[in-house]
């Protein structure tokens, strides 16, 4: 065999093994450089073809053509194997271990006096109520006057009233235009009147204030919601039926209910509406003073000088109303004996009623 074939298949046999010996793709790149490049081994052997023989230059042009694709086919599979491996080897870095515990989540809950108030608006709002919200830094006019309660009435010691005090002024001299802190969600009544027209039927939730010494059972500032209904031929009955049907709703079908005459200037007549005991469920216990009912609402039907003061004609229209508080509900549901762990913002407390979200 002539020198140059000599030549020829040793450079395949080099190339392969060096090819075999190549560890990353950019040796494979420097290798083809150093075969194929303007000096490279094949093409300085291929620029020799034309020194050969006439005879011998077909059979040379064949084993130099077939070199060269063996050396490119080579070159070709091995970068293919390169790359395969190489994507192998990212994959194995980036692999998910199954195995391995996740990390924990922590989710917050709902305060349970929210979780009460979400059941609320839920109960409300299937028997056909709409939310309508008022502010919670009042007049005197719409929290007192509006609501039948003329100034100096006896009846406002019912609702001990934080005053906004004008800057500069002796605090417990009221502000001269009678701003105040709602006492009550019930001025949100005589707004709701003056807003809407009849059939109203609407609840009012929203935080209230009152100047209160605080202990277990009080608290300066408590939710409350307000219901009200406006429509013809709105009865007592209509009130008793409701409230049986949310007692029943929020505290299961097991709950007994009972109404006791009440008193309230913006409503006549005025009920207060009880549950069977949450907690013993009616014999008595401490929790209900012995008597197994719980209280939980006012109510009654709107007095006529309310409607007039949300523009409604009594002689046309009636419409009933209850308030209650969500604090005490919350207390009564969970059997809390203090108020003041709602206010707390203690966790150890509240991680206890994980609630709604
Ligand atoms: N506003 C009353 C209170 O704060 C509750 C109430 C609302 C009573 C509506 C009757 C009707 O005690």
């Amino acid at each position: 065999m002539s020198d140059l074939a000599n030549r020829l298949n040793q450079l395949q046999t080099d190339a392969l093994a060096a090819l075999a010996a190549a560890a990353n793709a950019g040796a494979v790149e420097t290798l083809r450089a150093s075969l194929f490049g303007r000096s490279g081994r094949i093409t300085v052997l291929l620029r020799g073809l034309g020194a050969v023989d006439a005879g011998e230059r077909p059979a040379m042009g064949k084993l130099a053509n077939e070199v060269r694709s063996a050396v490119e086919a080579a070159i070709t599979e091995r970068l293919a194997t390169l790359r395969a491996a190489d994507a192998g080897a990212r994959l194995a870095d980036e692999a998910l271990d199954m195995t391995a515990p996740g990390r924990q989540v922590r989710v917050g809950h709902l305060h349970p006096t929210m979780t009460v108030d979400r059941d609320f608006r839920e109960i409300f709002h299937a028997f056909g109520f709409e939310i309508f919200e008022g502010p919670e830094i009042e007049t005197d006019a719409m929290n007192f006057e509006a609501l039948n309660i003329p100034p100096d009435h006896p009846s406002r010691d019912l609702w001990d009233t934080l005053y906004v005090a004008e800057p500069g002024v002796d605090p417990r001299q009221p502000a001269a235009d009678g701003t105040i802190l709602r006492t009550h969600t019930s001025p949100v009544q005589v707004r709701a009147m003056r807003a809407l027209s009849p059939p109203i039927r609407v609840i009012t939730p929203g935080r209230c204030f009152r100047y209160e010494a605080v202990d277990a059972s009080h608290g300066f500032e408590f939710f409350q919601v307000e219901g009200l209904v406006v429509d013809r031929d709105t009865s007592l009955a209509d009130l008793k039926g409701m409230l049986e049907e949310f007692a029943r709703a929020l505290f299961g079908d097991a709950t007994k209910t009972r109404f006791r005459p009440g008193y309230y200037p913006f409503t006549e007549p005025s009920v207060a509406f009880d549950v069977s005991c949450l907690v013993c469920g009616g014999p008595g216990c401490a929790a209900c003073g012995r008597s197994g009912w719980m209280t939980i609402l006012g109510a009654g039907m709107v007095h006529p000088t309310v409607l007039r003061a949300g523009g409604i004609d009594p002689d046309e229209f009636q419409g009933y109303a209850f308030g209650m508080g969500l604090d005490r509900i919350t207390l009564l549901r969970h059997g809390i004996p203090d108020l003041r762990l709602l206010m707390s913002a203690d966790l150890r407390f509240l991680e206890q009623f994980p609630g709604g979200r």
